[in-house]
């Protein structure tokens, strides 16, 4: 970053103090406000963080008006058509995309990292077996900071790495076990032989009693759902990623965090809560009333999958992915899917009426991915698992950054009290 030379001056009260406009490469500039404190006495109000930059990053950019996400620069749409997933996870971490031998090294590392420890086992035996797979995520993944944690030492960059790299390579593997465990079916082994995308389908979708073999238009489907949901600059799951490891905390137990916080239906559940909703609307007659219900403020019943806090033209991960939803319905020969019907009508009466265009609502990236998955194979319970899978890479890579960060120190916003001023305990009590 860099000052601008502009500057912003506020007077309050006897006090007058300058903040400087600061620039990055892309986007708009921040008025750099880190000694309101200490010179006007008194701190900004900013709740849900929408007007405060907590970081500087170099990882992802978002242009919400204009439907731009970049990776180190790499815009989503090429990453989506030209790159496979492991090589944008290479891409978030190292900051350049892989050439081939590069690319082929990296999988190779993974492969190396994609068992779990035996022990690890016994985890899923403690759970419920109609337990949501993102409890098993958040506790299997927070428990893997018991097996890893004396030898890890986030001051030493290869130790950071090693993390990473165990990280993952292990998510896909926890988190096929974790839908396998619910659905009482023996665990499958990572096989080495297969990419990353197939290794998830084969651990989620193979039995032991019979051969399966991978379908390369889901595969390649799944890559780009990984793709799609790898890293999204600082959302509510990579804040939380980040401010528990301001702390210095185990990388693992910051990322079973970082799960915690991607699992509720305003970020990472909306794509199951997509579903339901499609559910419960049941028939393209029933839209109208649906509509007027989200538009009832009283009802408390939003439209999900529509709608960004960042992205108010469309979000461009949502063109992808309506792309690759009638890929996979082509291939797996789903014709009138009522489902996708549904969506579709939905979209086209939403887009157009008033409420949600003059709030530049939009169709946002979960919005289709929930229809691919289901068609997939893959149960409701598991999208936001898989969104964690994917986010895993960009939560590390956030974490690793802000690590290396010279100066970094821990996150702590601040508060406007408004509870009771100062009392005593009556004697009577
Ligand atoms: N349906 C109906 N109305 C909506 C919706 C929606 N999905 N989203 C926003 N609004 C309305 C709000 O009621 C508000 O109206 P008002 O100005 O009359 O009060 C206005 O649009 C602005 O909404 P905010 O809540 O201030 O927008 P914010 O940026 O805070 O919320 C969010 C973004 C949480 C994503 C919201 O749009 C939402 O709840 N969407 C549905 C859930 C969803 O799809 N989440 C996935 C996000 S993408 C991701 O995590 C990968």
């Amino acid at each position: 970053m860099s000052t601008t030379g502009v500057s912003a001056k506020v007077t309050l009260g006897e006090k007058t103090a300058e903040f400087p406009l600061l620039t990055g490469t892309l986007g708009q500039d921040v008025l750099d406000i880190r000694r309101i404190a200490a010179d006007l006495d008194v701190f900004t109000f900013d709740p849900g963080y929408g007007e405060t930059a907590a970081c500087e990053s170099k990882i992802t950019f978002i242009d919400g008006e204009k439907g731009v996400l970049l990776h180190r620069g790499y815009p989503i749409e090429q990453l989506a058509e030209r790159a496979t997933f492991p090589e944008v996870a290479y891409l978030l971490l190292y900051g350049e995309l892989p050439d081939k031998a590069k690319s082929a090294e990296f999988e190779q590392v993974i492969k190396s990292h994609t068992l779990l420890h035996e022990q690890i086992r016994n985890f899923f035996n403690g759970f419920r077996r109609d337990a949501h797979p993102m409890a098993i995520m958040c506790g299997t993944v927070g428990g893997l900071s018991a097996f890893y944690h004396d030898g890890i030492d986030i001051s030493n960059e290869a130790s950071r790495e090693l993390s990473a790299l165990r990280l993952i390579a292990k998510i896909p593997t926890i988190a096929a076990w974790a839908y396998k465990y619910t659905v009482g079916e023996p665990f499958v082994y990572p096989r080495n032989d297969l990419t990353y995308a197939e290794n998830f389908l084969s651990m989620m979708f193979a039995k032991p009693s019979e051969p399966y073999v991978v379908n390369p238009v889901l595969a390649r489907a799944m890559d780009r759902i990984l793709i799609l949901h790898a890293d999204h600059e600082q959302n509510a799951s990579t804040s939380t990623v980040r401010l528990a490891g301001s702390t210095g905390a185990n990388p693992f137990a910051c990322i079973a965090a970082g799960i915690a916080a991607l699992w509720g239906p305003a970020h990472g559940g909306a794509n199951e809560a997509v579903l339901k909703m499609l559910a419960e609307i049941g028939h393209r007659d029933n839209i109208p009333a649906f509509i007027e219900k989200v538009k009832d403020k009283n009802s408390g019943v939003r439209l999900m999958g529509f709608g960004h806090r960042v992205y108010k033209n469309f979000d461009p991960r949502a063109k992808i992915m309506q792309a690759t939803c009638h890929e996979v319905l082509n291939e797996l020969g789903i014709k009138d899917d009522p489902l996708l019907d549904l969506a579709v009508e939905l979209e086209r009466i939403a887009v157009e009426d008033e409420y949600f265009v003059k709030r530049k609502l939009y169709p946002n990236v979960d919005f289709y991915s929930g229809i691919i998955l289901k068609a997939m194979g893959i149960p409701t319970s598991m999208f936001t698992v898989l969104f964690a899978v994917a986010r895993t890479t960009g939560w590390i890579s956030q974490w690793k950054e802000m690590i290396e960060e010279p100066g970094q120190r821990i996150g702590r916003p601040r508060q406007l009290y408004t509870g009771s001023p100062r009392r005593d305990i009556p004697a009577s009590l």
